[in-house]
């Protein structure tokens, strides 16, 4: 073997054998007494906004896409979303305390104001997720609502 066939054929291999690293996938299972659109009786148009914009990182009813599938893309997706509900879990809202509920509130207004939320690389594959201008405001002003009513 020439040494051209002798790398590509341990690239391959290697290839191959990531793929029997296993990533978890599995989602825990969510009480509606805990996660956030059903505690603030989220208006179905602002759900869906969250669904499709910020539910796959922060919650734990993550959809994974085909290419999370194929390491090592479903690393990167995996520590992404590990990261993601680290940070901010929509799913487990009512267990934080009223200053990490504000925090947070405010901190997804600034992150979809200066454009860093929904991540950008995100976009790029779900559509979906790449909200209209319109879709920004609706969504920054029902969260300043609950931040201004203290309703969180
Ligand atoms: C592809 C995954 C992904 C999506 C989709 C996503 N996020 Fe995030 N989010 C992250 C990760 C990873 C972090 C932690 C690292 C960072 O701050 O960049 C984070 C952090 C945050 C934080 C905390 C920032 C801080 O300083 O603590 C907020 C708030 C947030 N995201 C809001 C949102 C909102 C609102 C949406 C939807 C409009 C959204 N995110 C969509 C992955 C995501």
């Amino acid at each position: 073997m020439n040494k051209t066939l002798k790398i590509i054929f341990w690239v391959i291999l290697c290839f191959i054998l990531i793929q029997l690293i296993p990533v978890d996938k599995e989602n825990l299972p969510v009480k509606k007494s805990e996660n956030f659109t059903d505690v603030q009786k989220t208006p179905e148009n602002i759900t869906s906004l969250l669904r499709n914009a910020c539910y796959d990182c922060h919650s734990n009813e993550t959809k994974y896409p085909g290419y999370a599938y194929i390491a090592p893309f479903s690393w990167s997706v995996k520590s992404h979303i590990n990261e993601g509900r680290e940070h901010l879990n929509f799913s487990v809202w009512s267990t934080y305390n009223d200053d990490l509920k504000k925090g947070m509130l405010e901190k997804s207004v600034q992150t979809i104001e200066n454009k860093t939320m929904p991540m950008p690389a995100y976009i790029i594959y779900h559509n979906e997720a790449n909200l209209t201008d319109a879709e920004k405001t609706l969504l920054k002003n029902y969260f300043q609502e609950i931040l201004n009513s203290r309703s969180y």
